[in-house]
């Protein structure tokens, strides 16, 4: 299949690692023109070295703290700047520390809700004007599992993912009349670095070993194992690809089948 992504310029936040690098490089693979962003150059030179041998020519590495109120616009500056239009956005960041109701401050709820929702929001509201002038015009937002079925331990995630696809639905309904799809994808247990140092962690906290870790997530999986990065990636390729062109308001698992409900 076509996904029709030759040429088309997008922009993946939090792609220095995980998720949004494996994004960035699968969008790479299919013809887009990508403008990849992290808090450090030096993060993102790293994890690019290899693939900026071969799409250099389609490729923005950009340093932005999505954190950081201004960061947004100028990254989109810079990106316009550099590719002069914008298509696509994927808006990934990193995830916020695991804790329980009674540990979590006034200062720790601030910090989640900017890095989890207004991050995205700013992100947004500044590529809207680009993304108006785009022919086939998309919006991916990711989550987590936890936007429907909250987890233990999993707070701020229980608590700002459901605000981040109630955002993503309601600019599906508001955005659907520029013809700007809007959808998201709620990763379950991935295999990414994040991931995997986790579970090293919790080896090491339980005197176990990292497989036996991962033996006992992935027996919670359907399908019995961590999905991959690339599988990730691959999904949401697709979901904002002009293939998809019928596809929006959706809020999609890529989880194994982890998720209990129905819809
Ligand atoms: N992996 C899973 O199993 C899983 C499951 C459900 C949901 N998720 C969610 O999916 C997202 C990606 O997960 P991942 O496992 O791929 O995590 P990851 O490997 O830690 O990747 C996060 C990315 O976001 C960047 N980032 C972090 N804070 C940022 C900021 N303030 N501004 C700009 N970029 C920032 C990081 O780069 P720098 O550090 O260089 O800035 C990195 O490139 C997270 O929100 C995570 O909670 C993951």
């Amino acid at each position: 299949m076509d996904l029709q992504l030759s040429g088309k310029v997008a922009l993946v936040t939090g792609a220095s690692s995980g998720l949004g690098y494996a994004t960035a490089v699968e969008l790479l693979q299919e013809g887009a023109k990508v403008v990849a962003c992290g808090r450090s150059k030096a993060r993102l030179e790293s994890a690019y070295a290899e693939v900026a041998k071969k799409y250099s020519d389609r490729l923005l590495l950009v340093e932005a703290d999505l954190d950081i109120a201004s960061a947004a616009s100028e990254l989109l500056e810079k990106t316009i700047a550099h590719f002069k239009a914008l298509d696509i956005v994927v808006f990934n960041s990193g995830g916020p520390a695991l804790m329980r109701f009674e540990e979590a401050t006034d200062a720790v709820w601030e910090e989640a809700f900017s890095s989890l929702l207004m991050s995205c929001i700013r992100v947004i509201r500044c590529a809207l004007p680009y993304l108006r002038k785009s022919t086939a015009p998309s919006i991916l937002t990711v989550t987590s599992i936890t936007a429907k079925q909250p987890l233990p331990g999993f707070l701020l995630s229980n608590v700002f993912r459901p605000a981040v696809i109630g955002l993503t639905k309601t600019l599906s309904k508001e955005l659907g009349q520029y013809n700007i799809r809007v959808n998201s994808i709620l990763p379950g247990y991935t295999a990414t670095p994040r991931f995997t140092e986790a579970l090293h962690y919790q080896a090491q906290k339980n005197h176990s070993s990292f497989e036996a870790e991962a033996e006992k997530v992935s027996r919670q999986i359907p399908l019995k194992r961590l999905s991959a990065p690339n599988e990730f990636a691959k999904s949401a390729t697709f979901l904002v690809s002009p293939a998809a062109s019928n596809i929006t308001g959706l809020m999609m698992q890529a989880d194994g089948g982890f998720y209990e409900g129905l819809i």
